[in-house]
């Protein structure tokens, strides 16, 4: 499928986005502007300048509100009046770390934001397709086992059952009050790099800041194992299962794992070694450091049910994804002023691909 028949479906849809101004949001939002569609997004603001929506150009094309997605009960009316068709919900508090730190607001955000959002939803009647995305962390980790849609949930760590509630109260909603009026899709992700993402705590963001600072990169968790994956192909996943599900009502949430196509376990010590060796632009080293939180050491996720129900699977190697990475964080810090075309660059590249 390419950019032309994404175009055909996507445009003049109108698309409720919540978590529109952080990194997946934003790839998300920036990609169905660009097909056409009518975005109104629902986030937080990013405090962050160097986050895309925060660019005038992001902004003059995508509308958000601005606000906590626990008050979204009182922008009813103004969603109401929207019409949307399409609900992509990606607003949380996205931290295992923090959520150790707040873990209350973790919870009411990830939790009861999404009980929120679901009472508005019944009242949307436009409203066909709603898309949850909750991550690989809702499994209960069976060190070493391919986790499946079948897999048992039970996160541990506050985020992680935060996300598995968060799963857990979407399906309950499907099968309780839109059985036959809307579809809930259930879109469960590895871990996403790409340009873009400015969170310090992360990986990525960390290795190009660092760079930038010219210090060296401190892993907390080199021998971690992470199903890793490009944004880009994570959002044509998302606007895949829509495309190819949201014609007609199932009957139950449809659930879908989304990770790389290849299985070979990358650890962070690995992933960053390639990440310096692909570039002779990064040029500082990695040291370890201990950290004082749980985190799972090995989290492997199977993608073939997408692949057999709707024949989605990642376009990108991780080799791929690196250098698209690299790519635009040096676009970023050589011309800053540019990353917005930049980046509308690579994502029509990739769907042309
Ligand atoms: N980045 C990853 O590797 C990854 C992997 C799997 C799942 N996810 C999920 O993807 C989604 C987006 O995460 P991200 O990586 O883009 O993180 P991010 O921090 O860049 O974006 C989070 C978004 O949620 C919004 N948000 C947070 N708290 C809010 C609140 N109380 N009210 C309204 N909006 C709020 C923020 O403003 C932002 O728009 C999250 O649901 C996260 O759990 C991310």
């Amino acid at each position: 499928m390419n950019w032309k028949s994404y175009q055909k479906y996507f445009k003049g849809k109108k698309i409720l986005i919540t978590g529109n101004s952080g990194f997946v949001g934003s790839y998300v939002s920036l990609t169905l502007s660009l097909l056409g569609s009518k975005i109104l997004g629902y986030s937080l603001k990013k405090k962050d300048n160097k986050y895309l929506s925060n660019f005038p150009e992001y902004r003059r094309r995508i509308k958000t509100i601005n606000d906590d997605i626990k008050n979204i009960e009182s922008y009813r009316s103004t969603l109401i009046r929207f019409k949307p068709e399409i609900l992509i919900h990606l607003a949380s508090q996205p931290l295992v770390s923090q959520s150790y730190i707040q873990t209350k607001n973790s919870y009411e955000t990830n939790v009861m934001g999404t009980v929120k959002l679901f009472e508005v939803a019944k009242n949307l009647s436009s409203l066909k397709n709603i898309v949850i995305f909750t991550s690989d962390k809702v499994y209960k980790n069976l060190d070493n086992n391919n986790l499946n849609e079948n897999s048992p949930l039970g996160g541990e760590d506050p985020y992680s059952a935060s996300k598995s509630a968060q799963d857990l109260i979407s399906n309950s909603y499907k099968l309780s009050f839109f059985k036959k009026k809307k579809n809930v899709f259930l879109i469960r992700a590895g871990n996403i790099i790409g340009g873009g993402d400015w969170e310090k705590t992360r990986l990525i963001p960390d290795l190009f800041l660092s760079n930038f600072k010219k210090k060296n990169i401190y892993l907390r968790n080199p021998n971690a194992t992470r199903p890793w994956q490009h944004i880009l192909d994570v959002v044509e996943g998302i606007l895949k299962v829509i495309l190819v599900k949201g014609k007609k009502v199932s009957e139950k949430s449809l659930i879908y794992n989304i990770g790389p196509k290849s299985n070979k376990d990358i650890k962070v010590k690995l992933l960053i070694k390639k990440f310096i060796d692909n570039s002779n632009l990064i040029k500082i080293k990695f040291r370890f450091k201990n950290i004082h939180f749980k985190e799972k050491k090995f989290l492997r996720l199977s993608s073939k049910f997408i692949k057999k129900d709707i024949n989605w699977q990642s376009k990108l190697r991780i080799e791929d994804a690196i250098q698209l990475t690299t790519k635009w964080y040096y676009e970023f810090f050589k011309n800053r002023k540019n990353i917005f075309n930049f980046t509308t660059y690579q994502i029509k590249v990739f769907f042309n691909k």
